[in-house]
């Protein structure tokens, strides 16, 4: 990565090389963005005619897109890992590594949106939730931002590599202070709520890592 259009390309998932914006690229991450959209708002939808739309119910609306959230963030953050690990099949995750983090945004604003509703109710998180959690939610506002074309170049190649790494890996310790709280706790549908997201929040930067060995014994 040498300068800020390469680190655009970095953000496509192709370090340094695809330092343009591929043709048609602003219509399809559109489409992610709107398909992921439309499914967390069906599924707080969902979830709210089944549990109601008092405090309760937007609770498990709020715990229900964090677990849709969380798919597209995981595949973005572990798109380039699995590609250097396992082959060119997995290829197409890493170049959709944009899209991905962009339909994460997407849903992220669903679940913003019923924080809203819960402050509105007199029920709002407490004080270390808007921390934590806030500046998580920033980071994604700020990946989102500068994965804009036009503004990509103005972090420069340190900038956005630090936001990158930086950001994503701030944005999966938060989901992992809700997903390690207890796995193995309560009933089977408490663990089965839990249980797969532990392993795949534990998974995704072993997998990082594994691929930052296997590049650097290659490099030797
Ligand atoms: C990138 C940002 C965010 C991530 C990764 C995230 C992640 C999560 C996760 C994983 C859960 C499920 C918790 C569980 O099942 O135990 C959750 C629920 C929740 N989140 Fe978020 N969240 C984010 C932003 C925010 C923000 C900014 C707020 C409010 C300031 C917030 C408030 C809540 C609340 C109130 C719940 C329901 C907790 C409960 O009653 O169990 N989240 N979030």
């Amino acid at each position: 990565m040498s300068n800020g259009r390469d680190a655009a390309g970095a953000l496509r998932g192709v370090p340094g090389r695809a330092a343009a914006a591929r043709p048609g690229d602003r219509p399809v991450a559109g489409r992610w963005m709107a398909v992921a959209g439309g499914a967390a708002l069906g599924l707080a939808a969902a979830v709210l005619a089944l549990s109601g739309t008092g405090k309760d119910g937007i609770a498990d609306a709020l715990r229900a897109t964090a677990r849709l959230a969380f798919v597209p963030f995981w595949l973005a953050y572990t798109g380039g890992a699995l590609a250097a690990l396992f082959g060119p099949a997995l290829l197409p995750l890493k170049r959709r590594g944009r899209e991905l983090g962009l339909a994460f945004a997407a849903v992220l604003l669903v679940h913003l949106g019923l924080v809203a509703w819960l402050c509105l109710l007199g029920a709002a998180p407490g004080a270390r939730t808007f921390e934590v959690f806030g500046l998580a939610a920033g980071c994604a506002a700020l990946l989102a931002l500068f994965s804009i074309e036009r503004l990509s170049r103005l972090p420069g190649a340190t900038g956005w590599w630090l936001l990158r790494n930086v950001g994503m890996t701030y944005i999966i310790l938060a989901f992992a202070d809700d997903f390690l709280k207890g796995p193995l706790y309560g009933s089977v549908g408490d663990v089965a709520m839990y249980l797969p997201f532990t392993v795949l929040t534990v998974a995704a930067p072993a997998l990082r890592l594994a691929a930052l060995v296997r590049r650097l014994w290659h490099a030797r």
